[in-house]
């Protein structure tokens, strides 16, 4: 018998799901190809507001990020079962260029842009940049401070989810090991971190609150190294496998502030000959489907669901109240959940 996926389940089920939540959307048919080339008059965005369709601008950060990969084709297929026109563009994980599309777009006259940043310290200058054309914009995954969003108030908001949450998850995940993360029992959890983009928010909170959940719950902690790994599975299996040729059995927890950098991690801790929920946990987060696997394998002590599925379907629907002309709130947030070994096989 073929099981449905918790992650099919939520995407056949998100659009209907997110219709309370932010108003009505769509249908539920599928599409693939980011092929539809944004429409070039003012024209065609007043023609939008009356028909319902409308042309949507989408810059994602980077292509080649798995996480991201994910987000952007469920926010692809949600838009377009809305009936918009919609362009995706890599950024390349250069501002510049992410810059020039947005330039790109405002010329053919996108009705709505969502907006991933490359860089969350440009946003100020992304709004800046869109204000004086008043095209409504969704920001996405990355967090922008707060007054940016206010600095553009009405006319555009934020789609995403608390990284707090992320992290407090990672460090209950390792307290609900056999030996609380202290496997050598010496009375503290001894760790390494391997931290996504520095600038993101997401890497500082979950670098910060995966620690905080363990000396909030009375645990003496010491921190090996941090390691710069800007999301990327090959810079942390080097950092990882550096890590333990050089710190050996004193590494007992090893935490990723992606799933991404997690899959490198295990490459190593395989090498080195560790084994994880032996002598050794492991934590990621966004539950990509291969590190859901090694969790049901008991490969990685767990990770968390980044619900790309609730975050694309509330982006879309927010997309749609500005395409509508209805009011739009400044945030909008998609819950974390925690995936370990009893609950993973339905994530994958
Ligand atoms: C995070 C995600 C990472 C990476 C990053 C990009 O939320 O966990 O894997 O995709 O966003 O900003």
């Amino acid at each position: 018998m073929k099981m449905i996926s918790r992650r099919d389940f939520m995407k056949a089920s998100a659009v209907v799901g997110a219709a309370g939540v932010l108003t009505a959307c769509g249908g539920s048919s599928s599409s693939t190809a980011a092929s539809s080339t944004a429409a070039s008059s003012v024209a065609a965005s007043s023609a939008a507001a009356s028909t319902g369709s409308a042309n949507v601008g989408v810059c994602i950060y980077q292509f080649a990020d798995n996480f991201m990969t994910l987000y952007r084709t469920d926010l692809e297929e949600y838009l377009k079962d809305m009936g918009y026109a919609v362009t995706i563009v890599d950024g390349k994980n250069d501002q510049n260029t992410q810059t020039e599309q947005i330039n790109t777009f405002l010329q053919q006259g996108v009705d709505v842009l969502i907006i991933n940043p490359v860089q969350t310290t440009s946003a100020q200058t992304i709004v800046d940049t869109i204000s004086p054309s008043g095209t409504p914009i969704v920001f996405i995954n990355r967090e922008p401070d707060k007054a940016v969003l206010d600095s553009y108030a009405g006319k555009c908001c934020y789609v995403g989810a608390d990284a707090r949450q992320s992290g407090t998850y990672q460090g209950e995940l390792i307290l609900e090991t056999s030996t609380q993360g202290d496997i050598n029992g010496d009375g503290k959890i001894t760790y390494i971190m391997c931290k996504g983009d520095p600038e993101n928010i997401d890497a500082q909170y979950r670098t910060e609150y995966s620690i905080k959940a363990l000396t909030d719950a009375g645990k003496e902690v010491e921190c090996l190294y941090e390691y710069l790994d800007n999301w990327d599975q090959t810079t942390a299996q080097q950092d990882v496998a550096n890590a333990l040729a050089q710190y050996g059995d004193k590494i007992e927890v090893v935490f990723c502030n992606n799933d991404a950098m997690a899959l490198g991690a295990l490459q190593s801790i395989e090498q080195a000959g560790r084994k994880v929920g032996e002598d050794i946990y492991l934590v990621g987060v966004d539950a990509l489907k291969e590190a859901v696997q090694n969790v049901v394998d008991g490969k990685m002590t767990g990770t968390v669901l980044n619900d790309d599925v609730g975050q694309a379907t509330a982006a879309a629907d927010a997309t749609k109240l500005f395409v509508d002309g209805k009011d739009v709130e400044e945030y909008y947030w998609v819950d974390y959940v925690k995936v370990t070994t009893e609950n993973a096989s339905q994530y994958l």
